[in-house]
């Protein structure tokens, strides 16, 4: 008996016998075909592995952090003679690195296992891009999509500030006065979160909403995802075929995995690796604590916000580009992400048969990119409007030429390849065909013959 036959059975009696005792047939989502088994077919599903690390290394957090800005004059565990009056957040934060067991791990691989998430969140939403998972059915498990993504990026906003060390509180700041300005929504959320207007209110509320309402909202958000990804089945592969955007074929069908035990397991086993890996990683570098909130040594503190946002920080520093239009653009860039299944109107999902949306998301690609390489090497510092377009210009210049040539390339390719079908029927018929004149690709006849 070979391994992975022995493996499926043992899975199978498992599975077997707690589906027995619970009835729990009905939790399990709907069967996949086996070729699924590959990690880029499941990449939301490492979203939700990394998410759920999140929550428990959070949970454990919570024992020892305090939403607090008041100022103590104990040493919160800093050797002797070297305290100063510190926030409680902060002294809070550094009892857990210095005097908890394994505190340094856990508040490092939460901070690791937040970069991580947004990291193969941005995986997922690109590879969904450029495979055109969005279109028929799944606009709105995109829609959602890109809920989670807001969302997701507020838990980091959020989350950054709790330790309150200079950096954090300064650059939480800029990112308020960049959110407040954002239209209609901006008026709307000034007051719920700068609260009194205090330094503590403000705490208070990013504390409130990085632990309960953002979670919460996620949460809520992802099984409406969840939902609408049962109704609608995984997106098939790729394909110049218009129908083959909604499902897979009947064939594969019948070579279909159950979600339980099998695509479970899958991703759990995933999800171990995910979490060995990042606990790895934190405990080799773990995380240093910046110095906190008022002191007098931290004056001379650069502003910087964490990686994910260092492109929008870096638009601000833009000679003319005032903040208003920082976020007049981002508000453009969020609202064609949103009804971009409304934009592509093509059917075909190839990226070959949709080149300005693909020139546009490896253009933007490219662009976030050096954004925030620019925003990490030089914060702070004004660019003129000569070097902007030296730098960013290329990307979408190279980008559009390298486009148009695969597209060029293709068309040629499709074009022989329909001449050739036509000659080969021709050949079937065994009568002599008049000369077939070769649709354009795109028009109604190319897409009648597909
Ligand atoms: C917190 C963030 C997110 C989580 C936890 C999440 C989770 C998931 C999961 C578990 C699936 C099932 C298939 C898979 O595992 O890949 C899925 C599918 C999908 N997600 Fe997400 N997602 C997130 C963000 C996004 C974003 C930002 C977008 C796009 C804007 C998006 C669009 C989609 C679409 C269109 C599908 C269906 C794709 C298919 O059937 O293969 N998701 N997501």
């Amino acid at each position: 008996m070979s391994f992975a036959h022995w493996y499926n059975r043992t899975l199978n009696r498992i599975w077997g016998f707690v589906e027995d005792r619970t009835s729990m047939r009905k939790w399990a989502l709907r069967p996949q075909p086996d070729f699924t088994f590959k990690p880029s077919y499941w990449t939301g599903a490492f979203v939700v592995n990394a998410f759920l690390y999140q929550v428990v290394s959070g949970a454990l957090l919570l024992l020892y952090y305090q939403p607090s800005t008041n100022t103590t004059l104990t040493a919160c565990g800093q050797p002797v003679g070297t305290q100063s009056i510190a926030p409680a957040a902060w002294c809070s934060t550094y009892y857990i690195t210095h005097s908890v067991p394994m505190g340094e791990l856990l508040l490092t691989s939460h901070l690791y296992g937040a970069y991580a998430m947004i990291f193969l969140m941005f995986v997922h939403f690109y590879r969904g891009y450029y495979l055109g998972v969005y279109k028929a059915p799944r606009e709105f498990s995109w829609m959602v999509g890109t809920l989670l993504l807001i969302t997701t990026l507020g838990m980091g906003f959020t989350g950054y500030l709790l330790p309150y060390t200079q950096i954090s509180y300064n650059a939480t700041n800029v990112g308020l006065v960049l959110a407040l300005r954002l239209p209609t929504v901006g008026p709307l959320i000034g007051p719920l979160i700068l609260a009194d207007g205090t330094s503590q209110g403000l705490l208070s509320r990013m504390f409130d909403a990085h632990v309960l309402l953002l979670p919460l909202a996620l949460a809520a958000l992802l099984y409406a995802h969840i939902a609408l990804f049962e109704s609608h089945g995984i997106a098939p592969p790729a394909s110049s075929d218009p129908l083959q955007r909604r499902r897979f074929t009947e064939k594969d069908d019948t070579k279909a995995v159950p979600f339980m035990p099998h695509i479970f397991w899958y991703i759990t086993k995933w999800g171990l690796l995910y979490v060995g890996v990042l606990l790895g990683i934190a405990a080799l570098w773990p995380w240093n604590l910046p110095t906190y909130v008022g002191n007098l040594a931290a004056a001379g503190v650069v502003t910087e916000p964490d990686w994910y946002f260092l492109w929008l920080f870096k638009f601000v520093d833009f000679q003319g580009v005032t903040p208003v239009i920082a976020v007049a653009i981002t508000t453009v860039l969020i609202v064609f992400v949103l009804f971009l299944p409304f934009l592509d109107r093509s059917k075909r999902t190839h990226p070959r048969d949709r080149p300005l949306f693909i020139w546009l998301a490896t253009s933007l690609l490219g662009f976030f990119i050096v954004m925030t390489v620019w925003g990490g090497e030089t914060p702070g510092i004004q660019i003129v409007p000569l070097l902007i377009a030296e730098t960013l210009g290329p990307i979408f210049a190279v980008n559009a030429v390298v486009t148009i040539l695969f597209h060029w390339r293709y068309r040629r390719s499709y074009l022989r390849r329909l001449a050739a079908r036509e000659v080969a029927f021709a050949g079937v018929d065994s009568a002599p065909s008049p000369p077939v004149a070769v649709p354009a690709l795109g028009s109604a006849e190319a897409k009648g013959s597909e």
